[in-house]
């Protein structure tokens, strides 16, 4: 691995490291609570009061969507399920990760999360009553087949069986990831990621999850952002598995794109319908000033945060200027074998775009931030970022339809007494990001639908509860449901299908 590379990742941990801390210490940027607004409590399955106006007009003039633009909110497993020892779940990476001491904020488990696994039925409802078309979810490998093999747990299918039919019941689409991090233990214990055979073993369970439920999902995501796993869970270490090992990141990255590869073929062989593709945390990444030093090393920064990713799955071919930063003795270039890169680029039906923050890159390959922050310290406020990833995609890519999986923010929530949560500052976000996407259809990109991050505030995997990224606020005591002032102000969206 290259000295850019390495210095690189070391300056990112430590980074991360100073991120949490100022987290901690409760920096929320430039996001602050607005006015009193009005939201109010879903007990159960009870329908909710109609929304006060609210004071977010749209700056961005009377904008219309596609007709049959797909309004969605996102979810995944381990952050909302709960459940965790129940009907036969196996142990996942992060349980064992959350139970360790020291690994998340407060000590904070999946272990109840929003109790959805209970609640669904009543979360389903939530989501009727927004009026969402589309619904992502994930599906939790270890309750299918608890040691990641072999023969599927019925109990775990019947639960997803009955959570699809619940969304047709009340014409909501479900939208599938087949993994969002919580990998069997058992797979982990014998190599996780590193271990090629965990690229087959997801490729059998894809095919248990087709089975299942091929005939009542349209859409399926195989690899919910690989790059965060590798990133995270592999160099900086505070996400599951928690190893700081850079050499066996990237060939995580290769493993986890071979585990799409195999998914998208065995969805094909399975002979459903369905459409597949992977979910990909993009970031526009830009230099930070004129110098050509600066378009060098963002240049390569964008080949590992982006182009690692799209290139292979979209172009068939991993890019060259980070397989020469890494360099032919890696581990990642050794681990790949002939026809892994026709798996990864089997055809895809849909890209699924993943955006948060953008990066910006120093001349000597450091990232520094020129946007206010949110709560999660890693996130600046950018929402042309947004415009600028959707487009470069077409651009470069061509014209895959597109599905924005994820976009959201953190804000320092609190129910108030009279019973109401006032999230002005998602409102604005939210109302930017949309208005960006906006333009982006209005410039050729085929967008499709958009997901807002998350239906529900959940598990924040290290950060635990602290951070509330729902359009819901959960009340973890009582795990009762209130909608937020952004969750109203999403059903006018979805209502006028615009702003
Ligand atoms: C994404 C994850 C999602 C959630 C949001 C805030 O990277 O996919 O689970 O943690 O960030």
């Amino acid at each position: 691995m290259s000295l850019l590379t390495r210095r690189r990742l070391l300056r990112r941990a430590a980074a991360s490291a100073t991120a949490a801390g100022a987290a901690r210490a409760g920096l929320a940027g430039a996001v602050a609570a607005g006015i009193a607004a009005s939201s109010a409590t879903v007990a159960g399955c009870d329908d909710t009061p109609e929304a006060a106006p609210d004071s977010a007009d749209s700056p961005h003039g009377p904008l219309r969507f596609p007709s049959g633009f797909g309004w969605g909110a996102a979810t995944s497993a381990y952050q909302i399920e709960g459940a965790a020892k129940e009907d036969g779940r196996g142990e996942s990476v992060w349980d064992t990760f959350s139970h360790t001491p020291g690994r998340t904020r407060n000590g904070d488990t999946g272990d109840i999360a929003a109790d959805h696994y209970h609640r669904y039925a009543a979360d389903l409802d939530i989501m009727r009553n927004l009026g969402l078309s589309s619904y992502r979810f994930s599906i939790s490998w270890p309750r299918i087949q608890a040691d990641g093999s072999g023969k599927p747990n019925q109990r775990g299918l019947d639960f997803y069986r009955r959570l699809v039919d619940g969304l047709h019941e009340r014409g909501i689409a479900p939208m599938a990831t087949l993994f969002h991090w919580d990998l069997p233990q058992a797979l982990q214990d014998a190599g996780g990621w590193e271990n090629r055979d965990t690229a087959e073993r997801f490729g059998e369970y894809a095919e248990v999850m087709f089975r299942a439920l091929g005939d009542q999902v349209p859409v399926w995501l195989t690899i919910n952002e690989p790059k965060t796993v590798v990133q995270n869970g592999y160099i900086w270490g505070h996400h599951a598995p928690g190893r700081q090992d850079p050499a066996a990141a990237y060939l995580v990255a290769h493993h986890l794109q071979l585990a799409h590869g195999l998914a998208v073929r065995a969805l094909r062989a399975s002979g459903q319908q369905g459409r597949i593709g992977p979910a990909l945390n993009l970031h526009p990444c830009y230099p930070a000033d004129d110098t050509p030093e600066a378009a060098a090393a963002t240049r390569l920064y964008d080949g590992y945060e982006n182009r690692l990713y799209l290139d292979s799955v979209l172009k068939g071919a991993y890019p060259a200027d980070v397989l020469a930063d890494l360099g032919p003795d890696s581990r990642m270039v050794r681990g790949v074998r002939d026809g892994d890169l026709a798996v990864i680029s089997s055809p895809v039906d849909l890209l699924a775009v993943q955006y948060y923050t953008p990066i910006y890159v120093t001349g000597q390959g450091d990232t520094v931030r020129k946007w206010p922050t949110s709560e999660a310290e890693w996130q600046q406020i950018y929402p042309e970022g947004m415009y600028d990833i959707l487009t470069r995609v077409t651009r470069d890519y061509g014209r895959i339809p597109l599905t924005v999986t994820e976009n959201g923010l953190p804000c320092p929530d609190r129910l108030a007494a009279d019973g109401t949560v006032d999230d002005a500052a998602r409102i604005d976000f939210l109302r930017d990001h949309f208005a960006a996407a906006h333009r982006a259809i209005r410039d050729g990109v085929p967008l499709e639908s958009y997901h807002v991050w998350s239906l529900l505030d959940n598990f924040e995997w290290a950060e635990g509860y602290e951070q509330r990224w729902g359009l819901v606020y959960v009340d973890y005591p009582t795990q009762r449901r209130v909608l937020k002032r952004s969750a109203h102000w999403y059903r006018t969206v979805i209502r006028d299908n615009g702003l």
